[in-house]
């Protein structure tokens, strides 16, 4: 529980899927973490203001706007959380770091590397001035995810020779499911790379330390025309502002109006880490019967570790240091006050869930901000990631040829 009267107060924009995970994060980090700054729930912004009153009230914030610029230049908000699909990403984290706000901006960055890399500088230019900005990679702060890391920082897992990663969808098997933002390439940049792939990618740069250096990838586009949006349900929420796609406008109420699908259903790519590791990511929503199945394993000398989203509490452990005779996986329940994160949650084997990775999200957030160092996964990591998902669409449009991930910086001239 917070005991100081330091404040940070948030704007928030977006109150669909994000902005509720994020809300409710707000709301219970200060009442389950003695921080050094308290978050203040102060403003929320949507374009419909009928909606987004509605959202304030029901999702805790004090009051609201329709225009996020607004938001961005307000002299009474303090922290700025993006949760708007990626093409207002830039936009709103850019103006945001200029008026001088903390920026906590949602996953994959950007849509491109040119925004990632604008935004990657604006941070680094606001860090000099004491602003902080974070990207919400969240898988991160599972508490099994982050004792993955450090039993690999550790030594425990030795050499690490190979990387396996899935992310598993199956929401657009449905060839009739409606094309919704996250199916529009210039609303959300990419389909599964960017929206699942990114988050196995960056988990399991996480976990090593070690960064991608190449792919050779496939994606592919099963259904490549949908039918254009009605009205929002479900995880497709918010197709507001979702417009016709060009060309493809109703025609008076006959056939249903259709458009292109212009991102990938699924993308499938080997890599190699900079540690010498070789690894392999699949990332794709036509899995059929697997919801939200993110799964990792890493294979080192000295042992393995497996960590699987749909039992996140737990993780596996195979080590090969141990007695022969003893050998085998081992299931470590990380709900322990000495596990990361788990000391303010409850007794141990009370298990904790999803939510709780934004929760731990806004304490590290707020942890950094109030005491003056940069947090991570900074905007700087979040483009290295970015430049891993473009190194994944040039090689699949070169047939798979072998692509190597661009370097952050541009190398200085000699
Ligand atoms: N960390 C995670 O696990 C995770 C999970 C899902 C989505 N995301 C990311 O979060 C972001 C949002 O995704 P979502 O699932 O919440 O989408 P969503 O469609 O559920 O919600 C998007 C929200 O943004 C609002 N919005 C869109 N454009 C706006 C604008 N110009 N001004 C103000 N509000 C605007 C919409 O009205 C809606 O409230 C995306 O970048 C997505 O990739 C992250």
């Amino acid at each position: 529980m917070s005991t100081t009267d330091k404040q940070l107060r948030v704007g928030m924009v977006g109150y669909a899927f994000m902005g509720a995970a994020h809300s409710q994060a707000w709301r219970t980090v200060n009442r389950v973490y003695d921080l050094p700054a308290r978050a203040r729930m102060a403003l929320i912004c949507g374009r419909d203001a009928g909606k987004v009153a509605d959202a304030a009230d029901r999702l805790g914030w004090e009051t609201y706007t329709t225009d996020w610029r607004d938001l961005v230049s307000r002299d009474d908000i303090d922290v700025v959380d993006v949760c708007t699909p990626g093409d207002s990403h830039a936009e709103i984290a850019l103006a945001a770091l200029a008026a001088g706000k903390h920026v906590l901006c949602e996953k994959p960055l950007a849509n491109t590397v040119s925004e990632a890399r604008a935004m990657a500088a604006a941070a680094a230019t606001a860090q000099a001035a004491g602003v902080r900005s974070m990207c919400g990679f969240n898988y991160r702060r599972v508490p099994a995810v982050t004792m993955m890391r450090q039993l690999v920082a550790d030594g425990r897992l030795g050499v690490i020779r190979h990387v396996r990663a899935t992310y598993l969808q199956d929401w657009i098997v449905d060839p009739q499911f409606p094309l919704v933002w996250r199916l529009q390439k210039d609303r959300a940049g990419s389909g599964a790379l960017g929206d699942i792939g990114a988050h196995i990618i960056d988990l399991t740069q996480f976990v090593t330390g070690q960064r991608i250096t190449g792919v050779s990838a496939v994606t592919e586009t099963f259904v490549k025309e949908r039918p254009l949006p009605a009205e929002s349900s479900g995880l497709a929420a918010t197709v507001d502002g979702a417009g016709p796609v060009d060309g493809h406008g109703s025609v008076d109420g006959h056939a249903p109006a259709t458009g292109p699908v212009t991102v990938d259903d699924a993308a499938v790519f080997v890599a190699r880490l900079d540690g010498g590791a070789l690894a392999t990511y699949e990332a794709s929503r036509f899995a059929t019967g697997r919801k939200n199945a993110l799964r990792v394993e890493i294979n080192g000398s000295l042992g393995t570790v497996v960590f699987d989203l749909e039992r996140l509490n737990e993780l596996e452990f195979y080590d090969a240091t141990r007695p022969t005779a003893e050998q085998g996986f081992s299931r470590i329940l990380v709900t322990e006050g000495e596990h990361p994160y788990m000391s303010a949650w409850w007794p141990p084997g009370h298990i904790i869930g999803y939510e709780h990775s934004f929760t731990h999200q806004m304490r590290d957030f707020i942890e950094a901000i109030a005491t003056g160092v940069d947090p991570a996964p900074s905007f700087a990591d979040a483009l290295q990631v970015q430049l891993v998902l473009d190194a994944v669409t040039r090689s699949a449009e070169l047939g798979s040829s072998w692509t190597e991930v661009e370097p952050a910086l541009a190398p200085v001239a000699a």
